[in-house]
């Protein structure tokens, strides 16, 4: 059935209008019976449903229905796996479907800027990439389902500290390229149904009341159709929010900000229309949802199995030695194995906060392995919620490795240190669990560590452990993942999203993260995460995009569509291809990732930048092609002056590999560009600058000819000295002034000379 929104919004009384701007409680959107508008609900999000029938709060305390915890965003972002996450939102879309909940609050795709935010476990990535392509599957899948999705926390929300109130300072550039893309790439794509704003300012302003940010960015310039959310409790000016894009206030403000609106709208303050714009988006999603109600049942065992799939995709091989083939991994059956740590019994499989899921069920890696009529032998060692160091269970620790052939330690963060609200003090594991692994390397060479974690952390003990598998936080499935990874029923295939730095003050935000609780500097621009690391050369624990296997995969055969690609309107593409070979003797599956790096020195910019990634899979043997599409923004970044996506014409090295260290084929494209940043030419401007600019380029040369080669000798090209530095700074530096101060020319005539190039950029192009 079409809907009059229209009609139905000029039905509203002022004070039912400005009332369904804000919520009905903490997880209802308000309704107007006489008007046939239901009352509908939102839940958290964003992997698993967490319905709260008593006692709401955002904070994750009080109970919700039972429900399935899927793997949290650091494990699924591990997966490149965008089918994946597809049939995840699949999943939860059926759950809010059965369970009446109209939208789920995720996905939150914030950058993960330092690995001490407290909430990186719920995030994807520190690429804005990869966070938007995967962000923008799972929302596909969960609004295949008639159910909304809010895409948050928009935008900058990099830290928990001061979270509500913090002013970030970052300058566009780094905001569009580093902390909206993500945003942009999921909006464009997917359409979220919501987005929820995040608490923090934007350089000086809150993001719930920023115009530029909510307006100008998000619905004029990436058309998004959808309303806009303020996080709970995170407005502040909320006549300035709706005027700013703000549609809906959740939960509620005690009623105030209802009448504010009224009586904004009364005085003049606000323009009645605005208002209606942003009742009619919230009544649009209302009715969306409604009238496409899905009578769903869904089967809690099914998505448990989903649960442990997604987990399987998603977990990531770091280390893999010192076995008689390729690594300890995957553990024969008929080995003496020995389980230690609390995980083991009691894994750590999602984070606290607002995303805490009343898992209906949880499978342990020892419980899996006693149904799998595997034998293990498991001792404590060290407990999974709190860094104590008991002797005796350090000496039983030791005593059941030196028994055993192999020991496995289920390390992992405990829930205290990581969760929303907070951010970690250190990245380190509790000592007592650092302790536990030098112990058993003592007695024990053979050393599989696998842990539960949200986000990265240093590992002193790491040339002591053979084989490491990291699950991040896996759901309520994760001991059967574990399993099934660990005795090679599964092979993994997950790559890390983020790089472990090997001690947390290499991080690039390090001296600005988290801020004096006031202010946060992003003094370290566009260089986050491997963007950093790789252009300072620095070594890492593990890169980016890293990630082993129990086969092997062989890189041939690239070729690049064609040499060169002009963009002339933005659209056009180019493509890439490679073969990939599975070369080792079980099936599995790659994640190949393909890098651009700007070669042209137009601007300063990371060397390498992922601009796709396909996960393959491969039967033993097997080959299969792999094919990826690049546009103008796979080489383009943000140029604040054209207010746009710029490339420059020039040469750029397309790069497939394994990792962001492990680059296996490489070739060149040339790009041309008919698109030029504004260049007004003055007595400053320096002959460098004409040269450079294909617009001024052969003018420049010719007047180079004329005044600077003929009059003095020591500034020409030819009579430098290869050493002669200097002179040929001084020459390629010159301002145009220099040619009445040192060239004897005319003042005059450099005033002409000006005025020529200006003509000549105005004939160009207008720009
Ligand atoms: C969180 C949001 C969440 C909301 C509702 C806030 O504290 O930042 O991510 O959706 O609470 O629980």
């Amino acid at each position: 059935m079409e809907r009059d929104i229209k009609r139905l919004v000029s039905q509203l009384t002022l004070e039912e209008k400005a009332g369904l701007c804000g919520g009905e409680d903490f997880w209802h959107l308000r309704n107007v019976e006489r008007l046939g508008i239901p009352r509908v609900m939102v839940s958290d999000g964003p992997h698993g449903l967490r319905k709260q029938k008593d006692n709401p709060d955002h904070l994750g305390h009080n109970d919700s229905i039972k429900a399935v915890c899927f793997p949290a965003a650091c494990a699924t972002g591990s997966s490149f796996d965008k089918e994946l996450l597809y049939k995840m939102g699949m999943a939860l879309g059926d759950e809010c479907q059965a369970e009446g909940v109209a939208a789920l609050l995720g996905p939150a795709i914030n950058i993960k800027r330092s690995p001490l935010c407290g909430r990186n476990f719920e995030y994807i990535s520190e690429d804005p990439y990869l966070a938007g392509k995967m962000a923008a599957s799972f929302i596909q899948g969960v609004q295949s389902r008639n159910v909304g999705t809010s895409l948050k926390h928009f935008a900058a929300n990099n830290q928990e500290f001061f979270r509500t109130t913090v002013d970030v300072i970052a300058d566009e550039r780094t905001l569009r390229e580093m902390y909206l893309s993500a945003f942009e790439i999921a909006v464009k794509e997917s359409q979220p149904w919501t987005v929820m704003c995040s608490y923090n300012k934007i350089n000086g302003i809150h993001s719930s009341e920023n115009q530029w940010l909510l307006s100008e960015v998000l619905r004029d310039g990436w058309g998004f159709k959808g309303f806009v959310v303020s996080d709970w409790y995170g407005t502040s000016d909320r006549i300035a929010g709706v005027k700013a894009g703000l549609d809906l206030e959740m939960p509620y403000s005690g009623g105030h900000n209802d009448k504010a609106l009224a009586e904004a709208v009364k005085t003049g303050a606000l323009p009645e229309t605005i208002l209606d714009a942003a009742v009619e988006r919230i009544l649009t999603l209302i009715f969306k949802y409604t009238d496409n109600r899905m009578h769903v049942k869904f089967d809690h065992d099914a998505h448990h199995a989903l649960s442990a799939e997604i987990e399987k995709e998603s977990a990531v091989l770091l280390k893999n030695e010192g076995g008689p083939h390729h690594g300890l991994l995957p553990l024969k059956k008929d080995k003496k194995v020995a389980f230690i740590g609390a995980f083991a019994d009691k894994p750590r499989f999602q984070g606290g906060g607002s995303s805490h899921i009343n898992a209906y069920k949880t499978t342990s890696a020892l419980q899996t392995a006693k149904t799998r009529g595997i034998a293990v032998d498991y001792v404590e060692g060290f407990p999974a919620d709190r860094d104590v160091q008991d002797p005796a269970a350090l000496k039983a620790a030791v005593e059941a490795a030196k028994r055993a052939d192999v020991a496995v330690v289920f390390a992992g963060l405990p829930d205290v240190i990581e969760s929303e609200g907070y951010d970690r003090e250190n990245m380190r594991l509790p000592e007592c669990q650092n302790a536990v692994i030098n112990a058993l390397a003592e007695v024990q060479p053979n050393i599989v560590v696998v842990l539960h974690n949200g986000s990265p952390v240093e590992m002193p003990w790491i040339d002591k452990a053979q084989s490491l598998l990291e699950l991040y936080l896996g759901g309520q499935a994760v001991g059967e993942a574990a399993i099934s990874l660990l005795f090679g029923e599964a092979n993994p295939s997950g790559k890390l999203a983020e790089t472990f730095p090997l001690r947390v003050e290499d991080n690039p935000s390090y001296e600005n993260f988290p801020g004096d609780g006031k202010t946060v500097y992003y003094n370290e621009n566009v260089f986050v995460g491997y963007r950093y690391y790789d252009y300072r050369k620095k070594d890492v624990l593990f890169p980016f995009g890293h990630g082993l296997s129990y086969t092997a995969f062989q890189y041939s055969n690239m070729e690049i569509e064609k040499p060169s690609i002009q963009f002339v309107n933005g659209s056009e593409t180019i493509t890439v291809s490679a073969d990939i070979t599975n070369i080792g003797k079980v099936a599995g599956k790659e994640v190949v990732q393909l890098y651009i790096e700007d070669t042209t020195s137009a601007a300063i910019r990371p060397l390498r930048e992922l601009k796709g990634f396909e996960k393959v899979s491969l039967a033993p043997g097997e080959t299969k092609r792999v094919v990826f599409t690049l546009d103008k923004r796979s080489f383009a970044w943000y140029h604040t002056e054209l207010g746009g996506w710029h490339c420059a014409s020039g040469e750029y090295v397309v790069v497939i590999g394994a990792s962001s260290r492990d680059l296996r084929l490489s070739a060149a494209v040339q790009v041309v560009s008919n698109e030029y940043p504004p260049l007004h030419v003055d007595w400053n401007t320096t002959v460098d600058t004409l040269l450079k600019d294909p617009r001024t380029k052969q003018t420049a040369e010719k007047i180079v000819a004329r005044y600077f080669d003929q009059s003095k000798r020591e500034l020409s090209l030819e009579a430098l000295g290869s050493g002669d530095k200097w002179n040929e700074r001084a020459y390629f530096e010159a301002p145009l002034r220099h040619l009445y101060m040192t060239k004897g020319i005319p003042y005059e005539e450099v005033e002409k000379i000006i005025e020529t190039f200006n003509n000549l950029l105005r004939r160009e192009r207008p720009v």
